[in-house]
């Protein structure tokens, strides 16, 4: 046995002072506004625009792996434009690729909306399909058998439309639930009106149905949750400060962002979000890759009501609803606390100009408690601790009634986590004052909030070590009595690989502990092993509407917990590149027919992860937040304990040892 001898401990290098030089352009740089206009431009000029033209969905066409990977400073970089364009007189859809850097269109392809689904909602139809509602005939009856003959202060919810056709399949269809106020800034989800739909043809601007199951009272009491409602404010809070009076540890060029040995490309596009591009560990001398590109590429919210009037109601927020284009402006101490950066994000509106969203992204650092700690019993009691710090970068998008953050956290020991944090005011409905129902929650007298899942979904193109990775099922199992194990007590871990894509969609089970180990099989820890990164899920039950059902065929990847693909450029959203109005089955169920091979090749991994919501009494009238999320931890990825280079205390800190 030999003694280990202190180190000698070489200074640290300054943080030099970066000058502040022109940042060269790289092929996963975020959409610029000029790119933006340049490809209108380049529609323009090819005669794909006209004064009822819109542009639903404009986003990079990003570059592959291996070219983004290849780039070096100073390489030209070619950059492209995906575009989805709606014709708001004819209704017919298109999609576009313009090159902008060469002022090229080069691909246009008119979209079969009855079969491919329709481009997403777009901010003017929520106004246009109000006034539509307001103005229809059989609306205003509906509404006056409900005794409500002023309509000034209602709210028409413009609500995606599912797989509803209404007598011929390719319609554009808004569904509209409608919410009562009592003056301009009430809280309409306290009044709904109940057993009503109208059905707006949004092309032919008019009302095509009105789905009426009978007047049920419009719940009265007000839901305000604003301080000025809400009686005398607490007085016992003493100030709380957040002080880095060296500013944070992170450093940001362009959109390049490195914190404590991690680097990565931050982004935003108008239907994910937030999108981190090349998340790497550097590790001594190597820059060690973990994650090409990671964001929440689609999340559900599937309703639970069996009444014809909300048996429909379930949402794709980013495929529908364009989850990037409708983040919060953040306000400093308000939403995120501490030494602040923020970016904005540039995203198109509907005419195809830039708008940009300001304070879009947060970046911060936070304390997080304890890294590690022992005290050594048999050494005078001495104790070694590091506290662990993390670093978020997040947004908040709010859908409708709900308010959704999203937050990626970056930790010193190599570990990569992610929440969703939901909050803001529950979706509701009308119900006789004290009958409650089977499906949800009277959270006040009459009103429900009905129960419903939200079915968050990752996509993660997996880059552990490289990119030729292979993905292992993990259980804990009990060994069977015998006489491998006399004693009954021995338990042990089984792996199982995912070989083919037939076998890449699967469920979580926590009876077994089961998590999913990313490998590289080229890539040997010093035991030998393949380094890996491990999956841990937070699973909630997997979609509840029946099989075959339309809520079940539109959301298909919420009925597993993972789903393991081939990475190929064209599989990027996992209800497929059109959920709205999509009938079902486009995206991971068409990927995982089986006979591709998953080992030691580029792959896809996508996580569904969420909770089942059961509003509870204490969610009304606005909602607490609500986190689930899941976390990659190195497996073998390093060979030791990444953190025993933390210094004792950091600077400032107040450690008084
Ligand atoms: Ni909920």
């Amino acid at each position: 046995m030999t003694c280990c001898h202190p180190e000698s401990s070489p200074s640290p290098s300054p943080e030099g002072a970066r000058a502040a030089a022109e940042i060269p352009a790289h092929p996963l740089d975020p959409l610029r506004a000029d790119e933006i206009t340049t490809a209108r431009r380049v529609l323009e000029e090819a005669g794909k625009v006209s004064p009822t033209t819109r542009f639903p969905l404009v986003l990079l066409d990003e570059p592959d792996r291996h070219a983004a990977a290849a780039h070096r400073p100073g390489d030209p970089v070619a950059r492209r434009l995906r575009i989805t364009l709606h014709d708001m007189a004819t209704g017919a859809s298109a999609e576009a690729v313009v090159d902008v850097t060469a002022g090229l269109l080069l691909s246009w392809r008119e979209l079969d909306v009855a079969t491919e689904g329709q481009p997403q909602v777009m901010f003017e139809e929520y106004e246009v399909v109000e006034a539509i509602v307001k103005a229809d005939p059989g609306w205003l009856k509906a509404m006056a058998d409900r005794g409500i003959d002023d309509t000034s202060l209602a709210v028409c919810a413009p609500l995606a439309a599912g797989s509803t056709v209404i007598e011929r399949p390719g319609r554009r269809l808004l569904r509209c639930l409608t919410w009562l106020r009592c003056d301009a800034t009430d809280n309409a989800w306290a009044h709904p009106v109940g057993g009503l739909v109208a059905d707006v043809d949004v092309v032919e601007r008019r009302v095509v149905r009105i789905v009426d199951t009978g007047p049920v009272p419009v719940p009265a009491e007000c839901g305000r949750y604003e301080a000025e409602f809400n009686g005398p404010a607490r007085a016992d809070l003493r100030p709380l400060e957040i002080s880095q009076p060296e500013g944070p540890s992170f450093r940001l060029e362009g959109p390049l962002l490195t914190w404590q040995n991690w680097s990565f490309r931050v982004d935003f596009n108008a239907r994910e979000g937030l999108v981190l591009h090349r998340i790497a560990y550097r590790d001594g001398e190597r820059e060690r890759p973990v994650l090409h590109r990671a964001s929440l590429a689609e999340m559900a919210v599937a309703y639970g009501e069996a009444e014809e009037s909300r048996n429909w109601v379930a949402f794709l927020d980013a495929g529908e609803y364009s989850l990037g284009r409708n983040a919060n402006a953040l306000r400093l101490g308000c939403d995120c606390l501490g030494e602040i950066r923020y970016l904005d994000a540039v995203v198109s509106d509907d005419l195809g100009n830039p708008e940009t969203l300001p304070n879009a992204i947060c970046i911060h650092e936070e304390d997080h408690g304890l890294l590690w700690k022992h005290t050594d019993i048999f050494n005078n009691m001495a104790a070694e601790s590091r506290r662990s710090r993390r670093l978020v970068i997040s947004y908040i998008a709010t859908v409708g009634n709900y308010d959704y953050g999203f937050y990626w956290y970056f930790y010193q020991d190599g570990t990569i986590s992610f929440e969703a944090k939901s909050t803001g005011i529950v979706q509701t409905s009308a119900v006789e004052p004290g009958a409650g129902s089977p499906y949800g929650t009277e959270v006040a007298p009459g009103l429900l909030a009905p129960y419903h899942q939200h079915l968050f979904c990752v996509r993660l193109d997996v880059a552990v070590d490289g990119l030729a990775n292979t993905v292992e099922e993990l259980d804990v199992v009990p060994v069977p009595p015998g006489p491998d194990n006399p004693a009954g007590n021995a338990f042990t871990a089984r792996t199982t690989v995912l070989a083919d894509s037939a076998e890449g969609g699967r469920t979580a089970d926590t009876t077994v502990g089961r998590r999913w180990r990313i490998t590289n099989p080229g890539s040997l820890n010093r035991m030998g092993q393949p380094v890996a990164y491990t999956l841990v899920p937070q699973p909630g039950p997997v979609v509840l509407a029946q099989p075959g059902s339309p809520v079940a065929r539109r959301m298909a990847y919420g009925t597993k917990h993972l789903w393991v693909t081939r990475h190929r450029a064209d599989r990027r959203y996992p209800a497929g590149e059109h959920p709205n109005q999509h009938p079902g089955g486009a995206g991971l169920p068409e990927w995982t027919a089986g006979g591709e091979s998953l080992e030691n090749t580029e792959l896809t991994v996508w996580h569904t992860f969420g909770p089942t919501h059961l509003p509870r009494l204490e969610e009304w009238p606005v909602m607490p937040v609500e986190a689930t999320g899941f976390s990659l931890k190195p497996t073998g990825f390093f060979d030791r304990n990444p953190t025993l280079d933390l210094p004792r205390e950091a600077k400032g800190g107040h450690c008084a040892v």
